[in-house]
């Protein structure tokens, strides 16, 4: 039997739908997508490590923040922090240690300096769950492919000291409602951005250029992208003046000896 050719065009049109639809992009983490056994357990441990970090590191940070507050959906968004790639980025020259150093390094890292704490051991169930985790978001993507502007959030600033002042008024008409006059947020919804519970001197977060470019993409949380890039310079130059923890440079990093049966 033939269809009348203006039915036939809706049975297709109706086809192309369902497919666009069942074809979007794949979600980067889908926790029921993870390879089965042990291997799975570790992504998903790494994976939940990045969202509720307060819980699952106890012990180990002291920032009152999950890495979540600066890798945004988990590390999984463009100019949010993603973890997409970083897995073949590594082992990699770095400047501050002066040295050629691995991705636990990094990620040790992260916990000292934007959660001023101290790291799990390179061998412990933590550190080996969010090495897994990074390198499941960086699946498919080359071993050395270069570092894309997406990958990134510093920003090329403007070229003009920032205007403190401007900082302020931005401060208290955009982020205030959340990140609280004094800075410190509130505990479980929004992170602090100053004071003894946030980031130490230390943190990539500290730099006015990597403040500046996260700002300008991701907030305010409830309109990314509707700040100038002015406006961003200026309220992370409002926010970097005043006072955090001071890192340790002399603090040391422990790890626990386990005997090579272990191995
Ligand atoms: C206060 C914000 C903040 C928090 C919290 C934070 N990070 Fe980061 N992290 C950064 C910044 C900034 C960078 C540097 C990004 C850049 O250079 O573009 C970074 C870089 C990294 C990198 C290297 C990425 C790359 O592109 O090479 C890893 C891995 C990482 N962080 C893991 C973590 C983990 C794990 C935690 C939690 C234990 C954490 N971070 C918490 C801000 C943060
Ligand atoms: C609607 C609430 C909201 C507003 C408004 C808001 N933020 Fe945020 N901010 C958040 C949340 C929530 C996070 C944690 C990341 C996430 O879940 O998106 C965050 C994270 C951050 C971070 C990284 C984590 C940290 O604590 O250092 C910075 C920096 C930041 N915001 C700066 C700002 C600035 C500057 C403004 C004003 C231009 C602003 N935010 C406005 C909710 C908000």
């Amino acid at each position: 039997m033939r269809l009348p050719a203006l039915a036939r065009a809706f049975v297709a049109l109706a086809v192309a739908l369902a497919a666009a639809c069942s074809s979007g992009t794949p979600r980067l983490y889908d926790s029921d997508a993870l390879p089965p056994g042990p291997v799975g357990a570790s992504i998903a441990y790494g994976h939940d490590i990045i969202v509720d970090t307060q819980h699952l590191m106890k012990g180990y940070v002291r920032a009152k923040m999950s890495c979540q507050a600066c890798h945004l959906d988990a590390g999984t968004k463009a100019r949010g922090g993603s973890f997409v790639g970083v897995y073949g980025r590594f082992p990699q020259w770095n400047k501050r240690a002066q040295r050629v150093i691995t991705l636990q390094d990094r990620l040790a890292e992260c916990f000292l300096y934007s959660m001023n704490g101290r790291p799990p051991a390179y061998s412990s169930k933590a550190m080996i769950a969010l090495v897994a985790y990074v390198a499941w978001l960086s699946r498919g993507v080359p071993v050395g492919a270069p570092v894309k502007k997406s990958d990134r959030f510093i920003e090329p600033l403007p070229n003009r000291k920032p205007d403190i002042v401007h900082g302020a008024v931005v401060y208290a008409q955009t982020c205030v409602r959340c990140h609280q006059i004094d800075g410190a947020g509130i505990k479980g919804a929004f992170p602090p951005l100053w004071g003894a519970t946030s980031f130490n001197g230390g943190a990539g977060m500290a730099h006015i250029d990597r403040m500046t470019g996260f700002v300008r993409y991701n907030m305010p949380q409830n309109a990314p992208g509707s700040l100038t890039l002015d406006d961003a310079y200026d309220v992370s130059a409002f926010v970097l003046g005043h006072k955090r923890p001071h890192f340790n440079r002399r603090a040391l990093v422990l790890q626990t000896p386990r005997s090579a049966g272990f191995f």
